[in-house]
């Protein structure tokens, strides 16, 4: 198996992060040899998290138990430092991204590593996706939006052609999520808000005809099966024949550019597994986990290995082969 989506993150010390930004830039809590410890944003309690997400070895171990020859490591979404000033998030993108290469380093062929980019600097974010090509990631991965910027935005489009032009893959995640005061509780965010803000991205390529000018060469995947994008597909068609404002700046009918993307597996539902490989293709659904979090998929594959209706031909593709493509492993 090939595990297209899963997160780290590096050890990086408190000083470290005030270096760069004492309330913002994020660092990890953890006793010396302890398993679990806590990503830190300034004195605030982050998140707590184990130690598969530092320590490379303990990860190797748990994949080697769990099937995975591969995994592509990138980074937990609070590291983007999107917000902040662009000089500062490049030489921040530029430090998690060489973290990222040493995590990796230990074990080249299990661990790829996939970069971080200063998206808020076009030229900034291209000179740092082809510098981490160079230095060896197989890729990068950006947020569904930049601030109040969808990614149907011009500077967000130009970076994704220079991806294209560069044949550099692109892993689209949901962070920042919307619904704020209303989403508190439960988790509502990582259930309800994430799968819109996914949907929410993919939209703004198709609705807005930025899929017209980036080249079809472009490889780019969407977290979560794509969130809420499958399964309403056919409400945004019936919203584009019956309705011009929903027409105005896309020529065609908006499933049509459905294969354009590639989504990860982690829909955790057979059945919605199946209506994803119907939409998307199955050719175009890769095994992605979300590991070490515990709303990833606690046996990686489980999913695609137990759905009784592919081939094992299709199986293989939707485990491997569909992730060797992709990132050109
Ligand atoms: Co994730």
């Amino acid at each position: 198996m090939i595990d297209m989506h899963s997160h780290f993150f590096p050890p990086i010390t408190r000083e470290l992060a005030a270096a760069t930004d004492r309330e913002r830039a994020p660092w990890l809590a953890v006793a010396p040899g302890a398993h679990s410890g806590h990503i830190m944003l300034g004195d605030k309690a982050f998140r707590p998290v184990g130690r598969a997400l530092w320590d490379a070895d303990f990860r190797v171990a748990e994949l080697d138990s769990q099937g995975v020859q591969t995994q592509i490591v990138c980074a937990t979404p609070v590291m983007f430092g999107d917000a902040w000033e662009a000089a500062r998030a490049a030489e921040w993108a530029q430090r998690m991204n060489e973290q990222a290469l040493i995590f990796c380093a230990k074990h080249p062929s299990r661990l790829k590593a996939l970069a971080q980019v200063p998206l808020q600097d076009l030229n900034l974010a291209c000179a740092e996706a082809s510098r981490t090509k160079r230095a060896g990631c197989v890729g990068v991965q950006i947020g569904n939006h930049l601030g109040d910027k969808d990614l149907d935005d011009p500077q967000l489009v130009n970076f994704l052609i220079h991806c294209a032009e560069n044949s550099i893959p692109v892993l689209v995640h949901p962070w920042d999520m919307m619904g704020g005061k209303r989403m508190q509780k439960w988790m509502l965010p990582w259930l309800v808000a994430m799968p819109a803000e996914t949907q929410l991205g993919m939209l703004s390529l198709i609705l807005s005809g930025a899929l017209e000018r980036i080249p079809a060469s472009l490889k780019i995947c969407f977290a979560h099966g794509g969130g809420s994008f499958a399964f309403l597909l056919g409400r945004v068609d019936n919203a584009w024949q019956q309705r011009d404002i929903v027409r105005q700046d896309c020529p065609q009918l908006p499933s049509s550019y459905a294969r354009r993307f590639f989504v990860d597996s982690a829909v955790f539902d057979a059945r919605a597994l199946r209506l994803l490989t119907e939409v998307m293709g199955v050719d175009r659904v890769m095994l992605g986990s979300d590991y070490p979090f515990p709303l990833g998929e606690q046996r990686i594959g489980q999913l695609v290995r137990d759905a009784q209706m592919f081939s094992a031909a299709d199986r293989q593709r939707l485990l491997r082969g569909n992730a060797e493509g992709f990132f050109a492993l």
